[in-house]
């Protein structure tokens, strides 16, 4: 697990945009593809501008990465919940990644056909079994939750699907997520936090390992786990797990 702190959220962009670069590059060299998913929310938004602007713009082969999401809100892509229309404004329309490699979640269907719809693009895609991918980028919600893995939610028992539609009590709103079997077989995770409100969690899944927040289940056999905190959400870990 590393972890790095950053000073502001634009130095946190351009050290989780050189990041997925430098994964980019490594993914291409080894197997000739770059198959990342994007997470959603407000955090992220500094980082997908960043990466529409050079270098990372014209240095990643983007006609040959796959986009994914780790989720999306039961909403259609036009809509200001939509996490795809977020990183498509951002990053996505500013680059020449062909359509047929943006895999959105179809938020505008019925939830479950919306799951079972994006489990089958995600088998022709990476056949069958469970896919490895190269990054997955994640959030982390105030009570733990990442991706919509939300604490108590039907998703996290999930063991016969890699993306579920789950039920979220404390917003009464559907969401679209990757389960922690897909999850948990990533290559490679960034978490890219922010915010003193979510200090608590960032403490409680990093330092406590506290079981019943989401968050902590995220432990990816193959891969690693990387955290990019800025100041506010690193401030109640301590100074021996900072390492300073
Ligand atoms: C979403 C996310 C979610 C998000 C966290 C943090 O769809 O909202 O994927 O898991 O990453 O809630 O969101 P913020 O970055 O907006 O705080």
């Amino acid at each position: 697990m590393k972890i790095q702190v950053f000073e502001s959220i634009e130095a946190l962009a351009e050290a989780s945009a050189k990041f997925i670069a430098e994964q980019a590059k490594a993914a291409f060299a080894e197997r000739g593809q770059f198959d990342i998913a994007l997470s959603g929310g407000s955090t992220p938004r500094a980082t997908y501008s960043r990466m529409a602007l050079g270098p990372f713009s014209n240095t990643i082969p983007w006609p040959r990465v796959h986009v994914f999401w780790s989720d999306e809100r039961c909403a259609p892509p036009e809509s200001p919940e939509s996490n795809y229309r977020m990183a498509r404004e951002t990053m996505l329309q500013h680059l020449p990644i062909p359509e047929a490699n943006i895999h959105r979640l179809q938020g505008e269907l019925p939830p479950q056909e919306a799951a079972t719809q994006a489990n089958r693009e995600l088998a022709a895609h990476s056949g069958e079994g469970i896919p490895s991918f190269d990054l997955i980028l994640l959030g982390l919600g105030e009570d733990g939750h990442t991706a919509s893995l939300f604490p108590g939610s039907a998703a996290l028992k999930q063991s016969n699907e890699l993306i579920s539609a789950n039920y979220v009590t404390k917003l009464d709103a559907w969401r679209l997520t990757f389960t922690s079997a897909l999850i948990n077989a990533a290559r490679q995770i960034l978490f890219m936090v922010s915010g003193e409100s979510k200090a608590e969690a960032v403490k409680g899944v990093i330092e406590e390992r506290d079981p019943a927040l989401p968050a902590t289940g995220v432990q990816p056999a193959p891969g690693n786990v990387a955290w990019h905190l800025d100041q506010a959400a690193a401030s109640r870990l301590s100074r021996q797990t900072l390492g300073d």
